[in-house]
Formats: C-alpha cells, sequence, structure tokens
C-alpha cells in the first residue's frame, strides 16, 4: 500500500498562533518558485524590507525576516547582542520571559531576572530598581505581548529607561506586530522580533527582525565571534545587505517569503492603524459575548492585548475535552493554557485573517452549545447575542 497525499481539513484557527492564512497568502506561496539570487526575487526582498519597516515603524536599514520561526528570531537578538560575561535584565511575566533567560544563560552571559505575575503587565519600577542595582548591565529584554497570558506592557516606558541606563532593549514582539500600536523608532527599540503566523495572517517559520544604529555598532565592536553561524548577522547581511547587491548565504525559503511579501502587501492596503483598530474593535465583540457567558478575563483591562483572550473556565469542566469537541464538531481549534495557566484558562486568538466577526459568531457559538451540553454554569445563550450587539452598535 503506498502512503497517500496529507490533506488537512479546514479549520478555524482561533489560539495562540498561528492563526487562519489569508488566501491570498497561500496562492501566492503556490506560485512558481524562482532561484534566490534571480533578479526578480531580490527585488522583491527589497520591497519586502521596505514593507517590514512600514510594520514596524522603523528606518532601520536592518530590517528582514529571518528564515526560521519567532524563536529564531529571538535568538539572533541574543546571539549577535550578548556576549559571554555580559549582564542582561530580562523582565519575565509569563512563558517566552523564561525563553529570553534561557538565550541569556546559552552564550555565556547572566540573566537578572525581574519577574512580575502571570497576567500582569511588566512593572516599570521594578526595572528601574534592577538597573540600578546592576550599573554594570548591557541589554534589556522583554515580551511586548505575552501570548502565554494576554498581557500587553508598556513598550515605550521600557524602552525608555533602559537608554537612561545605557541598555539596549531586545522586544519580543511575536504577538504584537501588526495587532497593537507599535513603533520601532519613536519608542526607541534597538532589537526586535517577530513571527509570520500571527497578527500577519501568514504561515509560520519565519521571523520578521530590525536593528538600530546602535545595535548594529555593538554587533561590529564584539569581542567574540557570533555563536551561531547561521545567525551572525555580518554573515546575513552579504545576502540581505545593501540594495541589489547580494551574496550566496543558505538558500532563502523562496516561497514561503512569497507568503510573507503578500502578507505585508495586505497589511499595508488595509493601513497598519486601521488593522490595530480592527483587532481592538473584534475583541471588544467576542469580550461582550464570553462576558454575557459569564466567563471572565484574567488580565486587567488595561494591559489586555486584543488579539489573545486569556479567560476562566467554568467550575467543573474538563477544559481539554471542551477544546477537543470544539475542534472535532466544529474544525475551531482555541488554546490551552500554558506553563502556570495550564488547566486554568482557554486562550481565544483574534489574529490577523482570524479577527474578524464570523469567527467571534462561530467561536461564541459553538463554546456555548459545548458548554451548555456539557451542563457547565454559564449564562446559556446570551453570547452570540451580545457580540452582535456590539458589532451591529457601530
Ligand atoms: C511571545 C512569543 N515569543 C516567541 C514565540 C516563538 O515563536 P515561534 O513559535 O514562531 O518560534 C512565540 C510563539 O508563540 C510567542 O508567542
Amino acid at each position: 500500500m503506498t502512503t497517500k497525499s496529507f490533506v488537512p481539513p479546514v479549520r478555524t484557527l482561533m489560539g495562540p498562533g498561528p492563526s487562519d492564512v489569508h488566501p491570498r497568502i497561500l496562492s501566492a506561496m503556490a506560485r512558481p518558485t524562482i532561484g534566490h539570487l534571480d533578479p526578480l526575487f531580490v527585488a522583491m526582498m527589497d520591497e519586502m524590507k521596505h514593507l517590514l519597516q512600514y510594520a514596524f515603524r522603523t528606518e532601520n536599514q536592518l530590517t528582514i525576516p529571518v528564515s526560521a520561526p519567532g524563536s529564531a528570531g529571538m535568538e539572533t537578538c541574543f546571539v549577535n547582542l550578548v556576549q559571554p560575561g555580559d549582564k542582561v535584565i530580562v523582565c519575565q511575566n509569563g512563558v517566552f520571559g523564561g525563553r529570553m533567560k534561557e538565550n541569556v544563560e546559552r552564550v555565556g552571559a547572566t540573566a537578572v531576572m525581574v519577574e512580575d505575575a502571570w497576567g500582569e503587565a511588566v512593572d516599570p519600577d521594578k526595572l528601574r530598581d534592577a538597573l540600578k542595582a546592576n550599573p554594570d548591565a548591557k541589554v534589556v529584554a522583554f515580551v511586548h505581548a505575552e501570548t502565554s497570558t494576554g498581557a500587553c506592557s508598556d513598550a515605550k516606558t521600557l524602552c525608555e529607561i533602559a537608554r537612561e541606563h545605557d541598555c539596549l532593549s531586545i522586544v519580543d514582539a511575536v504577538t504584537s506586530l501588526g495587532g497593537s500600536p507599535l513603533e520601532v523608532d519613536a519608542w526607541g527599540i534597538d532589537a526586535i522580533y517577530s513571527g509570520s503566523q500571527k497578527c500577519l495572517s501568514c504561515t509560520p517559520g519565519l521571523s520578521p527582525v530590525s536593528f538600530s544604529e546602535r545595535a548594529i555598532e555593538t554587533i561590529k565592536n564584539r569581542k567574540h565571534k557570533v555563536p551561531s553561524w547561521f545567525m551572525d548577522l555580518n554573515l546575513v547581511m552579504g545576502y540581505w545587505g545593501g540594495e541589489g547587491k547580494r551574496a550566496y548565504h543558505h538558500t532563502a525559503p523562496i516561497n514561503a517569503l512569497y507568503g510573507l511579501h503578500e502578507a505585508l502587501v495586505m497589511l499595508e492596503e488595509e493601513g497598519l492603524e486601521n488593522s490595530w483598530a480592527r483587532h481592538t474593535r473584534n475583541h471588544l465583540a467576542l469580550r461582550a459575548g464570553i462576558e454575557a457567558m459569564d466567563l471572565q478575563f484574567i488580565v486587567k483591562e488595561q494591559d489586555r492585548l486584543p488579539q489573545l483572550n486569556s479567560v476562566t473556565i467554568p467550575e467543573g469542566v474538563d477544559e481539554a475535552v471542551v477544546r477537543s469537541r470544539l475542534l472535532n464538531e466544529f474544525n475551531l481549534e482555541i488554546g490551552a493554557g500554558l506553563g502556570t495557566l495550564a488547566g486554568k484558562v482557554w486562550r481565544i486568538g483574534l489574529m490577523g485573517y482570524a479577527s474578524r466577526p464570523a469567527n467571534i459568531l462561530l467561536c461564541l457559538g459553538a463554546l456555548d452549545a459545548v458548554l451548555t451540553d456539557m451542563k457547565a454554569p454559564i449564562n446559556t445563550g446570551l453570547a452570540v447575542k451580545a457580540a452582535n450587539e456590539v458589532m451591529m452598535s457601530k
């Protein structure tokens, strides 16, 4: 018997990512593969850099997609900017701050942790105190949009504090890029990484990054060689660098880059600010439905990410059974809790193309149906109506 082609079902992806990929992006990815040094491909790469500058709101020349997922964007920042023996202040308020700590330690540096409760934003005062106590710190790292909890931190203030103490900032914007206000230049961010699979509506596997002049100077003046060949920006820039001039570094993921290009073209067509506003509008409709059902958000209103909604699970309900019924009966994926929130919350994503009214109604209707069938203590039958009222009130 021969193995058959893999044909996945069409799911609605409303978890913490990947999110629904727009059909335009999938068809762009099916276009003919051309060489990675083909002049037409090189011209597309130049456009891509400009589109990423638009999305990040930066003039940074070193603004490119790393050919690997968000974690590789994270690693690119740490291996290039941190050297053995350096001290890095890492603010942690969820899973991904912990991954930053791992990165710091693996390059032979010391991580000084500034901890905040999961579900809360990073506290700027705690960062100030840590910098006063560690005047030799070189870098401040934090997650702008913590996907494990749905909390958004004040990246502008945190980067200002880092600068006041002469530190570079490394910012995780995997879940914020395209979904929430983010201003790389205006906020003085030195190094930032994101992911293609969240609010950009693209497939997973690429990580847009951007580096300030200050960050580039630090990389140029390193005493030690960057400990990763693949992520050494001095080498990567030979391929992505100065307009038009390109040398082989690695074989670029050609068709994946067509997808990201299309995603960014669509972002530009919609307008970045309109995209931020759409994410907020749809969050408010989902919120009305969730609260009408009598579920609660775990993040304070002012710190809530519109694209990642962490909500409580009703008493006595096996949350994994609910997720599996949503998947099997409605082709709908929502996310489980991660780390210390495992088993305590669901994470409902409204990211990129998934952030649209039809998805909100599907999710609320399906959740209401399954929970009602399981005799969960919710207000049955109110969620869709409440969301509809918000959507129709514009
Ligand atoms: C905040 C944050 N940082 C980093 C990552 C890692 O990205 P990837 O899974 O694409 O490697 C994720 C993925 O969900 C994330 O949400």
